[in-house]
């Protein structure tokens, strides 16, 4: 591969960034939900470059991003009723719906599998891009393959500097994690990755929609298959370790603050550094004193025949007038980033209750730890 010149680009450069794509250039581009590494689905030279530049391996399929369902209606064998109306309800927005391809759809789209996931963006920007350049664009998350996704123009560059020459800023992902995936394939719907739009909202969809139109859908969630499972995952993305930073992740809960349960871990990471640990911590600024008051007794603890830990990074997540868990799920991927470049050997990430809204945020935040769900 020949090195690039990387340039950030602002919403005034966006004709030039439509003829670069349709020339088959890629371009990282701003999604509602993170950064997207784009590519013009008809050029295939522009489809396997995507691949080279994340490092990703060619058996993971790429979403396909269209303007509106009558464009992605030129992909599928066929839009069943169901999908039409799940993107009538949900797009533009953070939901991509996997249904049978066409042979529009090339294999490097779908790395060899009869389907195509496609979903109709909410950027504003996303959407100005494929509106006015007519095209169809496939776009994986535009981080190198297994580090966290980017969430910003500038954690675009740290990741492809060198590598493309066109990154647009439309500023922070406004949601911050990737997208809800769900396969159609009657009688079933399959949950493949957890998103914002959450498996409750489908399922009260489904419910309804049986009901309006006489079908019967049987919902499955398929996302919460192991890493060691035997069976191939239904999705190929998933079998992939996704979202880690350098460091070793620690999930701690934000309701018991229990942080005795990691000693073991932590005292093999200190084994392997041989100097003390520097570890950083992601807390919640409503429950800061409390929760400091007992990382700092287990620092203690663990710290009491040698220095084994130091307590270096403090990072807060909360935004005002926010759910907590939607301000967690918004800067997981930056804080990631963030404690690594602080190079921390450790990063203590709280999880929430088990509510529909943390889904996501806790199916990222244990792929970040190397677990697919708790306690596993
Ligand atoms: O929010 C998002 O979905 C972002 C933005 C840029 O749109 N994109 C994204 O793409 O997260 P990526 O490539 O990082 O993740 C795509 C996921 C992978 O887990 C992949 O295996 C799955 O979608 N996928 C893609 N096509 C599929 C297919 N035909 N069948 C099953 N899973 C598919
Ligand atoms: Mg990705």
């Amino acid at each position: 591969m020949t090195l690039k010149k990387t340039r950030i680009f602002t919403h005034e450069h966006i004709d030039e960034i439509i003829e670069a794509l349709q020339k088959g250039e890629l371009a990282a581009l701003p999604t509602e939900t993170v950064y997207g590494l784009a590519a013009n689905i008809e050029n295939e030279e522009a489809l396997r470059n995507i691949f080279l530049v994340k490092g990703r391996p060619s058996d993971n399929p790429l979403i396909v991003h269209v303007a509106s369902v009558q464009k992605a209606k030129e992909y599928v064998k066929e839009m069943p009723l169901l999908a039409e109306k799940l993107y009538e309800a949900f797009a533009p927005g953070p939901l991509t719906l996997v249904l049978e391809k066409n042979e529009k759809i090339s294999s490097f789209v779908s790395a060899g599998l009869s389907t195509v996931a496609l979903r109709i963006p909410a950027h504003p920007l996303f959407l100005k891009i494929l509106e006015k350049g007519n095209f169809a664009l496939a776009a994986p998350s535009a981080n190198l393959s297994g580090l966290p996704s980017a969430t910003t123009a500038e954690h675009c560059l740290q990741d492809l500097q060198g590598k493309i020459s066109y990154i647009l800023d439309g500023g922070p992902s406004s949601i911050g994690l990737e997208s809800t995936v769900v396969r159609i394939a009657p009688p079933y719907v399959d949950l493949l990755r957890p998103g914002n739009i959450s498996s409750d909202q489908i399922k009260s969809f489904l419910l309804n929609y049986d009901q309006k139109f006489q079908e019967q859908y049987i919902f499955r969630d398929l996302s919460k298959k192991h890493l060691s499972s035997q069976e191939a995952p239904a999705s190929p993305g998933m079998k992939y370790r996704h979202y880690a930073p350098k460091g070793r992740v620690f999930a701690y809960s934000l309701q018991t603050l229990d942080f005795f349960s990691f000693e073991k871990a932590i005292l093999e990471e200190a084994e392997k550094k041989k100097s003390p640990l520097h570890v950083g911590i992601l807390l919640s600024k409503e429950k800061e004193k409390e929760t400091l008051s007992s990382f700092c007794a287990f620092v203690e603890k663990i710290n009491e025949k040698n220095e084994t830990m130091v307590l270096k990074s403090k990072l807060f997540f909360e935004a005002k007038n926010e759910s907590p868990v939607l301000s967690a799920s918004r800067s997981l991927y930056a804080s990631l980033k963030a404690m690594d470049e602080q190079g921390m050997d450790c990063l203590f990430f709280p999880f929430f209750e088990e509510t529909a809204l943390a889904e996501a945020y806790h199916n990222r935040l244990y792929k970040a730890c190397g677990l697919e769900e708790k306690n596993v």
